[in-house]
Order: C-alpha cells, then structure tokens, then sequence
C-alpha cells in the first residue's frame, strides 16, 4: 500500500515548478503545509519567478521551499535530489509544450517528454517513491464524438507529436500501475489553463509570439502586437469561432492539492479532467478580455488553423464527487487577473 501521510510531513517533488502551471502549484501547496522541491532547467522559466513565490507564500512557508536547476533528463541530478531530500510524491510538469514546434522537432519533443518521464520514474523507484500526478491534457481526446468530455471519453490519435507525448506518457504511468501494484498515478487532463495569480506577482511569460489565444490577446491589448488573429469563424459553433473549456490557473492549481489530498494512500491509476464544464468562444474571450482592460481588443478573422477542433468541454463531475474539487472562478476572474498580470508586467518576468 503506498503510505498514508500527513501534510506537514510530505515532501512533493515539482519538475516544472518554475512554469506557469507549476508555480502557481507551488504556491497552492507552500499555502496548504506541504514541503516543496522544486526542479526546473528554465528552459522555459525564469528563475525570478522564485522570488515571487516567496512573496505570495511569507517567510514560514518559503522554509519549506527547495529549489534545483536541472533538467529532469539528468540521471545524477535527479539522484542527488532524491539523496539530499525524503520525496514522497511527485508532479510532474516539465516538458516541452509548443504544438507547432512539436512538428516540426519531434525528435526533441519525444525524447525530451518520454525521456525525462521514464528517467524520472526510474529514480523514483531506486527511491522507493511510486506516487505522481501528471500533467496530461485534453489533447488525448482529439476532435470529440460527443461533448461533454467524461474521462470515459475515447482517447483518440493525437494530431501533433506534443499530444502524442501526452498520450504515450500516461499509457507508461498506467502500465507501471499493471507491473507494480504499489505504484500510485493520477493523471490530470487539463482543458485551457489561462489567468495569473491575483495578486499580478505570477502568470503566463511565453518566450517569443505566443501560440495560445489568451497570451496573445493580452499582448494585443497592451500594445505590443497590432490584432488578434481569429482562427476560423465558420466552425459550427454559435459564432463560428472556435470553443474551448477555459479554466483559471488557480483553480488548476487548487485541482492539484486536491488530488494530492485524494490520492494519499491509495494505489493504482486515475484519470480526472480539470475545466469548468463551460465552453467559451475566441469572440466571447476577445469580448470579456476587452471588457477587462478597458478598451476594445482589436481582431481580424484568419484562415482556421490545421490540428484545431471546434469544440472541446469537460464533464468535470468526477473530480467534483471523487477530490470535492470545483473550479470556482469564471471567464471575467480569468481575463481580469491575465490583465492585472501583463499590464503590471508588460514583459513578462524580464523587467
Ligand atoms: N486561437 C485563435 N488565435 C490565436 C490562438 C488561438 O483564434 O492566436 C483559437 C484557436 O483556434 C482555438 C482557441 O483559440 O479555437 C484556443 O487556442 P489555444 O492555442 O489557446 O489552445 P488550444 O485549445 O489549441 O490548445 C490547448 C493547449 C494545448 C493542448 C490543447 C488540447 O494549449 O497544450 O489545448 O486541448 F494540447
């Protein structure tokens, strides 16, 4: 049986734990009492975002905070943080997450997400620790039969190598479950993360011209790109663009904690989806955002993009009964705390 522990006395390992979802998970689990080590290489991160952490959590609960640079890859880093630290679960975020750039280095993309996952599953058991939840994605659903998306939903081929390393990643996690009964594996199909921490000190930072919406929309809205570029508007939806489950960053990571808290103790493997149950539009966003931060966001309709679906949304009912877990903020929270967030960063973490 995979041991039963209280807060105060678990440690979780967090690789990505400088990343947009991740640092806001750090932060959920600093606030709730738990120990905290985080391992990013910052590929994708910036090292200031520790700093920030400190700041939301205060002094007592930044004690209980650990910090390697390294890349997940790294056999003998992940040694020596399994030596220097008692890890009793893991989340595991790190990865490389950009679907174009996914197609066109597959090799990176495969051998970055898979390698990391079996390098870190392989120290873990050396360790003794068999717990992890995984960042997993509404990806693995591909274009839906039906909607709502339940976790029985079929999985279905992925569209780009980024979404096949989802899929792959949790059949590796599910088949450690078959092969070792002590094994313990949630894997958390996340829909549209977007929104910041509320107090403006932590978001979204994407190196270069974002690929999702709600990044781009703040960047038009601050200025810095001259419209939005709406994917589509003859999709069957009720204003031709494209909906999506949005969900708040926070909410998210809340879903994290809540999980941790489910799982402690148990064994085998769970799936749950994390979203609000509600599909947005990209006009309905464009709108909310506009209404957000005070002016209107300018945008022009484009060609619809290859991969795309016109519709996904989650039955989230699972993780309401099974972890009390419910997402508690709406698309205005979201767009507010995303402006509050890049209108006092205009640059993300790079002043
Ligand atoms: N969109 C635009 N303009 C943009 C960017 C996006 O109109 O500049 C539209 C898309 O066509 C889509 C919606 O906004 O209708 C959301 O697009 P995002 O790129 O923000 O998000 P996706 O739903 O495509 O992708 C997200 C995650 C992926 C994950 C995928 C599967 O970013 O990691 O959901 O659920 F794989």
């Amino acid at each position: 049986m995979a041991q039963e522990l209280a807060v105060q006395d678990t440690c979780v390992l967090v690789t990505g734990g400088a990343g947009f979802i991740g640092s806001h998970t750090v932060v959920e689990l600093l606030q709730g009492g738990y120990a905290v080590v985080i391992v990013d290489d910052l590929s994708n991160a910036s090292v200031k975002v520790l700093d920030r952490i400190k700041t939301i959590v205060g002094d007592e609960a930044a004690n209980r905070l650990s910090f390697y640079e390294a890349d997940v890859n790294d056999r003998a880093a992940l040694e020596k943080i399994f030596s220097e630290n008692k890890i009793d679960r893991v989340i595991h975020f790190a990865g490389f997450k950009a679907v174009g750039e996914s197609v066109s280095k597959p090799i990176e993309y495969y051998s970055n997400n898979i390698g990391n996952t079996l390098t870190l599953v392989d120290v873990m058991r050396n360790h003794g620790c068999k717990s992890i939840i995984f960042s997993s994605s509404a990806t693995v659903y591909g274009d839906p039969d039906s909607l709502p998306l339940t976790e029985e939903s079929p999985k279905k081929p992925a569209t780009n190598p980024y979404g096949w390393t989802k899929w792959m990643i949790e059949q590796i996690l599910s088949d450690l479950t078959v092969a070792d009964p002590e094994w313990d594996v949630v894997l958390l199909r996340y829909f549209n993360p977007i929104g910041a921490h509320p107090s403006g000190l932590m978001g979204e930072d994407p190196k270069g011209i974002p690929n999702n919406l709600l990044p781009y929309v703040a960047q038009t809205a601050i200025g810095k790109r001259s419209e939005v570029h709406v994917f589509g508007d003859d999709y069957p939806t009720p204003d031709g663009t494209g909906v999506r489950d949005y969900i708040h960053v926070m909410d998210l990571a809340s879903g994290h904690v809540a999980a941790l808290a489910w799982m402690n103790g148990k064994t085998g493997v769970e799936i749950f989806n994390l979203g609000t149950g509600k599909g947005t539009s990209v006009l309905e966003i464009i709108k909310a955002f506009s209404d957000a931060c005070g002016h209107e966001v300018p945008y022009v309709i484009d060609p619809r993009r290859a991969g795309d679906v016109a519709e996904n949304y989650a039955d989230c009912s699972k993780a309401e009964h099974e972890m009390g877990w419910k997402a508690q903020y709406g698309i205005a929270e979201m767009c507010r705390d995303s402006w509050n967030w890049q209108s006092h960063n205009p640059n993300g973490y790079n002043e």
